[in-house]
Order: C-alpha cells, then structure tokens, then sequence
C-alpha cells in the first residue's frame, strides 16, 4: 500500500471516531462539574414556583410529575445547553439519572404542600437539601454534594459547614472560601478526593425571600455555594 493512501485510510479511521462521538472518560472535574449544574437546573424549577407556592395558587396541573420533569428538562438545556437525555458517557448519564429519580421523589413527597401553598411554606434551599440528601444516598461515597453559607448569613443552623461537613480537611478549605465570601469557583486536590466549591449570588427573589426570614442581604453579593467531593474511583 502507498504511503498517501495508508495515510487516507488511517485519517479516516480517525475521522470516524471522532463522528462517533468516542470521549475520554469524564474527569473527577467534569462530574464536579455536572452534579454542580444538574443541582442548580433542579433548584431552579422550585425557585420558578415560588410566587404561586406562596400565594397558594398553584394550580395541581402544574405540579404534577410529567410537568415538574419537563421544566427540570427545560432548566436544564438552559445551563448546559446540551439535552439532559443525551448523556455523553455512562458515567454522567449514571448521575443524570440518580437526580432525575431523587428529583421526582422530593417532588411528588411534597407535591400537596406545594399546591396547599403558603408564605415560604416550599423554598427552594429546603428542597435542594432534600433533592441532595436522596442523591448522595445513591451515590453510595462515590461523591457527596451539600449546600450552605458562612455562619454569620445562615437561616437555619442546620445548614451550618461544621453541622454537615464532617471532613476536618474539606471543612477548613470550604470555611475559609465561606468567611471571605468567596464568589470565584474553586477546587483543590485533597488526598485523591477533588473538592470543589461553586458559590452562588444573591439575586432579587432571594433577597427579598430572605429578608422575610430575618436575613439582610444585597443583590449581586455572595449568597452560599455547593460543595461537591469526588472521589477518585467513582
Ligand atoms: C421563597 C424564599 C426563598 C428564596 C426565593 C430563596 N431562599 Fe435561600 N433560603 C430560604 C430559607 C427559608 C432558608 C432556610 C432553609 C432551611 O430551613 O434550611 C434558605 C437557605 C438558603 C441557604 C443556606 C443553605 C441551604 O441551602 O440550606 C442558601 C445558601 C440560600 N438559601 C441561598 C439562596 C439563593 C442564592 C437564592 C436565590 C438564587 C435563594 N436562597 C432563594 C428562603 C429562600
């Protein structure tokens, strides 16, 4: 066989795996990364239904499951701008699927209350530790994910980092990015574990919401963060 030729068939081999769409496995960054977006995509669909919960109207229509599911969907496509459905390797569509169960669990458990409705009677932050507790249960130590803020802005003691980090390594690293208010995502290797900190911001609703409960905060400012541990066999 000729060189051109050989050389033909061997670019086209290759073309054909990358059609294919053959990837690396995901990195302890990428399902970081992902259990931190599928989180915010949940919580958001609670956050939408805030004004309706709060005022008791929301219609039972809209809270059923297929309906719930389609938002979670929808919000989503927004994040990552990819289809939740279309998993890129079995690893994240694991994942995907670990949150899509534990997301209709928490859903349907609360759905009366959220179409009894209520001032802040299904916040967005009670549900997320739900939603986040289920997960992490499934994932069975392969990864961990939790959500709180430094002590001086916490509603609830509850969510308090040394309350629900037990890791003294991982509670030092997150308690120093917390005091500070740090709004920049961070990682850091500890041991073989990747701990990872994505901070979220105060907008409006939540201000608003949490200053109803006892908590002056400005728009635009540090408003808590996810921690997610990966391990390194996950
Ligand atoms: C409708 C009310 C409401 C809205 C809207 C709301 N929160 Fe909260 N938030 C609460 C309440 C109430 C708590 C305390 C929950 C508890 O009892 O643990 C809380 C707790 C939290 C916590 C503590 C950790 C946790 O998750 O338990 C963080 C962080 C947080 N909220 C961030 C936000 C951010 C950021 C937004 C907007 C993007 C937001 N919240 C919107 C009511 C609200």
């Amino acid at each position: 066989m000729s060189r051109p030729v050989k050389f033909l068939m061997v670019s086209m081999a290759v073309a054909g795996l990358l059609t294919l769409g053959v990837q690396a496995a995901p990195s302890q960054g990428d399902v970081s990364k992902e259990i931190n977006l599928i989180t915010n995509a949940a919580t958001a669909v609670v956050a939408g239904l805030q004004a309706k919960i709060n005022a008791g109207t929301l219609p039972a229509e809209e809270a059923d499951a297929g309906k719930l599911r389609q938002a979670f969907l929808e919000q989503f496509r927004k994040l990552a701008n990819a289809d939740f459905q279309q998993a890129p390797d079995p690893k994240l569509e694991e994942i995907r699927k670990a949150f899509a169960e534990a997301f209709d669990a928490v859903t349907g458990k609360y759905r009366s209350d959220m179409v009894k409705g209520g001032q802040d009677a299904f916040v967005p932050a009670f549900f997320r530790a739900q939603l986040l507790e289920l997960f992490n249960k499934q994932a069975n130590g392969k990864y961990q994910a939790i959500v709180t803020t430094r002590p001086s802005e916490l509603i609830n003691r509850d969510s308090a980092p040394d309350k629900i980090i037990a890791d003294k390594a991982v509670l030092d690293f997150v308690a120093g990015l917390l005091d500070k208010g740090e709004v920049e995502p961070k990682s850091t290797q500890i041991g073989q574990r990747l701990v990872s900190y994505w901070p979220m911001r105060i907008a409006e609703p939540c201000a608003t919401c949490h200053l109803r409960n006892g908590l002056e905060q400005k728009v635009g400012a540090f408003g808590g963060a996810t921690i997610v541990v990966v391990e390194p066999k996950f």
